[in-house]
Parts: structure tokens; sequence; C-alpha cells
């Protein structure tokens, strides 16, 4: 009997190997440099996911050779006194990024408090003015996630000018700078959201797909062009109870059906979240640079 022809599988896009790499280019350059950049890291109260971010960043930290300092607030810390922290950080001239990790408890506008960062120090490249930048396309610091899937797709050699890509996903922090930084880089960009009607229509066209919704298979194969490359930025915990824990964490993308269909597809974990941490290290180096007048080639 013959057997069945075999299913082309998507190449895996290893975001921790690519991360690594950019890591220990972070790494010899601050060896160089003889000075450690520092970073400050601002915990508002115990989001669990929050708490398990932070301290990848801080373990990225140690790394790469960058000071990592961390300031705990509790939850109920009135935003005056968070916003007091921040101009201190501003002004302390030894500290050279300041991140806040999202999401804020309710009663603190995270508006104001980003904005109140020096645009200088905003590593996570998240203040009007930086974002103004990237409107306009011009040079400043980028938010993380997105200046990862732009290094993941990047990596796979695969043209981007001309090409149709497509982002679900409208956040600030991902969706919108995403579909900026693709549209630097002379693709045809679609914008989409969860309030979209026929959403498999549009993502059906998309060379590129970066989905950054946070529905587990939100993006099933018949939603997928065939040999598309697929960011997935989703991190969803859902239940499995063949496992210890009784989780398991998964994207936004029906990975095992999604292979079959894309040419390039990252995994969660181990794909986006990676580098948006290499990234951060990246952009520590890079203000450390700027406030002390060194040229950054890496931008
Ligand atoms: N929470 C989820 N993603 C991010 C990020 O990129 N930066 C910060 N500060 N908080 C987050």
């Amino acid at each position: 009997m013959q057997e069945p022809p075999m299913q082309k599988e998507a190449v895996a896009i290893d975001g921790s190997r690519l991360a690594e790499s950019v890591k220990a280019a972070v790494r010899e350059e601050i060896h160089a440099l003889g000075k450690s950049p520092s970073l400050a890291v601002i915990l508002v109260g115990s989001n669990p996911a929050s708490k398990v971010y932070v301290e990848r960043k801080e373990v990225a930290c140690g790394e790469v050779g960058i000071i990592s300092q961390e300031y705990r607030l509790e939850e109920s810390v009135p935003e005056e006194a968070l916003l007091s922290l921040i101009r201190e950080l501003n002004e302390n001239r030894g500290i050279n990024g300041i991140l806040v990790q999202l999401p804020l408890p309710q009663h603190i506008n995270e508006g104001r408090v980003i904005a109140a960062i020096h645009p200088k120090k905003d590593v996570d490249g998240l203040h009007p003015a930086n974002m103004g930048k990237l409107l306009r396309g011009e040079e400043g610091m980028l938010p993380c996630t997105p200046k990862g899937i732009i290094r993941m797709l990047e990596s796979t050699g695969v043209a981007l000018a001309g090409k149709r890509a497509v982002v679900v996903g409208r956040s600030s922090i991902v969706g919108k700078p995403a579909a900026l930084l693709l549209l630097r880089k002379d693709m045809a960009v679609t914008l989409c959201h969860s309030k979209m009607q026929s959403l498999g229509r549009i993502t059906g066209e998309a060379d590129v797909l970066v989905v950054a919704v946070g529905k587990p298979m939100l993006i099933t194969a018949e939603m997928v062009k065939e040999g598309a490359v697929v960011i997935d930025v989703g991190v969803n915990r859902t239940e499995d109870r063949t496992r210890k824990s009784g989780y398991r964490i998964c994207g936004d993308v029906d990975f095992d059906r999604v292979k079959y269909r894309a040419a390039y597809l990252s995994p969660v974990p181990g794909g986006v979240g990676p580098m948006t941490v290499a990234m951060l290290m990246e952009n520590v180096l890079s203000a450390y640079k700027d406030q002390n007048g060194i040229r950054d080639e890496n931008g």
C-alpha cells in the first residue's frame, strides 16, 4: 500500500535562539564599553503574570551586564507616589532606563504614568513622544514586542516589501506599533481587531500575519494563506489536566493545524516572549549610549 504524501510543515521561528544571539551581542557591547547601563523596574501590586515577566527581565539584565533595580509598590499605592518615584528616577543620572510593568491597578491612570517617564529613559517605547516619532517614521525608542516581531520576520529571510501584512489586535503596546513598523518595511498593512466581520477573509490574504489578541484558537488553518509567515503574540493559559500544573500556555493560533499551511510560524512559548525581553536589553543599552553621547548603530 502506498504511504500518504507527507504534509509539509512550517519552519518554527525560534524566538528563544534568536533572543540568545541578540543578548550575546548586547553583552559583548557592554563588555567593550566597560560600564554597566542600569534599568529601574517598577512593579505595582502582585499580578502573578507581571511578576513572572519582571523576573525574566531582571534575569536577562544579569545575563548581559545591565544593573536592574526593582521598585515594588503596593497595589494601593497612590498615583502621585508612583509619579513622584518616576520623577526622581528621571533626575537620577545613575539610571538609564525606566520600565513600569503593565497593567497598572484600576485607580492609576496608565497614560499619565507613561507620560511622566523621560522619553530618553522610556525603554518600553510607550511614551507619547516615542510613539509620535514612530508614527512619523523618525528615530526613537521602539516598543519591545513590535521591534522583536520585525527581527523575527527578518530572521526568515522572506522579502517583505510590497507584500500584504495583516495585524490582528489594536493595542498600543503591540498591534498599532507593529502595524506602523510593517508599514516602514514597505508592506501593505491592514489592522484588524475583535469587532471585525469576516476576519478570516482578511487574514487569508496575509503574506505576513501578526496576531495579538489573547484568545486561544482564534486563528484556524482556514484563516491562513498557504505559505504565510505567522507571528503569534498571544499568551493564554488553558486548562490541561494531563499536566501537573493543570494548565498550559498557548498562543492565539491553532499551531498544530496552521503549521501545515504556513511557511514560517512562531511558537508559544519560545517565540515572541523571549524576543521582547531581548529587545528591552537592546533599548537599555541604546538609552545608555544616547545619554552618554555614544553613537548607536543598531537603532
Ligand atoms: N505588560 C505586557 N507587556 C508589556 C511590555 O512590553 N512592557 C511593560 N512595561 N509592561 C507590559
